[in-house]
């Protein structure tokens, strides 16, 4: 594996990540770039929910990493004035954990549940009367003289947010009023991210450089404050301070990203897959075996953006590499691969 502690595109967040996160999270809607369709329901749903004086109803928010669905949970919760409460999947070990968090949530209050779709199975089956009913059913004693018992809860909303909306149960699906899926940010809306970042962070950068970072930021707004970071030590370091295009460049090609935004695990995964798959169809353990990296961060970090660049398609049989893809590489792809990539789209139809 590689060391992860200071690679622009990962999924995990180290404690300069997370505290970086948090200053340049935008607070309210208007500061939220992008995203324009789903803002303007968001706000709709809000005002009208605010109007008759209830709860915004559950939303699900999904996507690739990094695209702003923590961020949008903060922002609902700051539009509407009331307490985020905090947890993610994998941190609620048994319901008696659930539970504890439910009946302390006051009515109107926001409960972010990141990863939602590693919630295990006895967390997810008390969630769903809460959601529903606003109740948690409890038995009460053992044998014949068990009984169930209902404790009413605060009309809370539940704001999920999953990078595999496809490994949520049907029944929680089903449960939220609002699902969203997040897009990829145009270069334009980075380039808006990035500026606003930079004044934020008191970074001195040209407009030519502010595009730059934003063409290559994989359209991906975690990805474009990174870069803008990472890009202002190599001006301190090596530049004069304030960040331009030379120094843009330089720091780009230093930490290998290339023109399109594509890294050194990207060009492992394509030459993985051109070279000893024959341009796939290949699973993604094998890819994960030949790349050197975990499964779940090809599939959430890595695979959005190749897909989205149409370098590799998704089939029953496993990922195929596009001709897009060889010709960034400035490789020829052989008839076989012609062949094969054929068929695959066939039998994805
Ligand atoms: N629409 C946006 N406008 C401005 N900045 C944004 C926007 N969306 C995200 N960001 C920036 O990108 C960072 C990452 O966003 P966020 O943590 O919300 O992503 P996420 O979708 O929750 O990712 P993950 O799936 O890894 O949890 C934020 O700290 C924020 O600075
Ligand atoms: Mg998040």
């Amino acid at each position: 594996m590689f060391d992860d502690t200071r690679r622009i595109i990962t999924s995990t967040l180290d404690t300069q990540d997370i505290e970086m996160e948090n200053n340049l999270r935008p607070k309210t809607m208007d500061k939220y770039i992008g995203q324009d369709k789903l803002k303007e329901k968001l706000l709709i749903y809000i005002q009208a929910a605010q109007n008759r004086g209830e709860p915004l109803d559950h939303c699900l928010f999904y996507g690739p990493a990094g695209l702003g669905k923590t961020t949008l949970a903060h922002i609902i919760a700051n539009q509407t004035n009331k307490r985020i409460v905090i947890t993610s999947g994998p941190a609620i070990e048994r319901a008696a954990d659930l539970a504890a968090v439910l009946t302390n949530m006051a009515e109107g209050e926001v409960l972010f549940i990141d990863e939602i779709h590693r919630l295990n199975h006895n967390v997810e089956e008390i969630l769903y009367p809460a959601l529903e009913d606003y109740a948690l059913d409890f038995m009460v004693g053992r044998g014949p003289s068990a009984k169930s018992v209902r404790i009413p809860l605060s009309h809370f909303t539940l704001i999920g947010a999953t990078t595999k909306a496809g490994k949520l149960s049907q029944p929680l699906r089903d449960r939220f009023g609002i699902k969203a899926k997040l897009e990829m940010y145009t270069p334009e809306q980075l380039a808006i991210i990035v500026n606003n970042s930079a004044q934020v962070l008191n970074i001195e950068i040209d407009q030519q450089s502010t595009t730059e970072i934003a063409r290559r930021s994989r359209g991906t707004p975690r990805v474009a404050n990174r870069l803008l970071k990472r890009t202002r030590d190599y001006a301190q370091i090596k530049g004069k301070g304030i960040i331009d295009i030379d120094i843009t460049r330089y720091a780009l090609n230093n930490m290998e990203i290339d023109e399109l935004g594509l890294d050194n695990v990207d060009k492992a995964i394509l030459y993985a897959i051109i070279d000893k798959f024959n341009g796939g169809p290949v699973g993604v353990e094998s890819l994960s075996a030949m790349a050197n990296e975990d499964v779940a961060t090809i599939e959430d970090v890595y695979e959005p953006y190749l897909l989205q660049l149409g370098f590799i398609m998704r089939t029953p049989r496993g990922r195929v590499c596009l001709e897009s893809a060889y010709k960034h590489l400035g490789r020829e792809m052989s008839e076989w691969a012609k062949k094969q990539q054929n068929a695959s789209s066939q039998d994805d139809e």
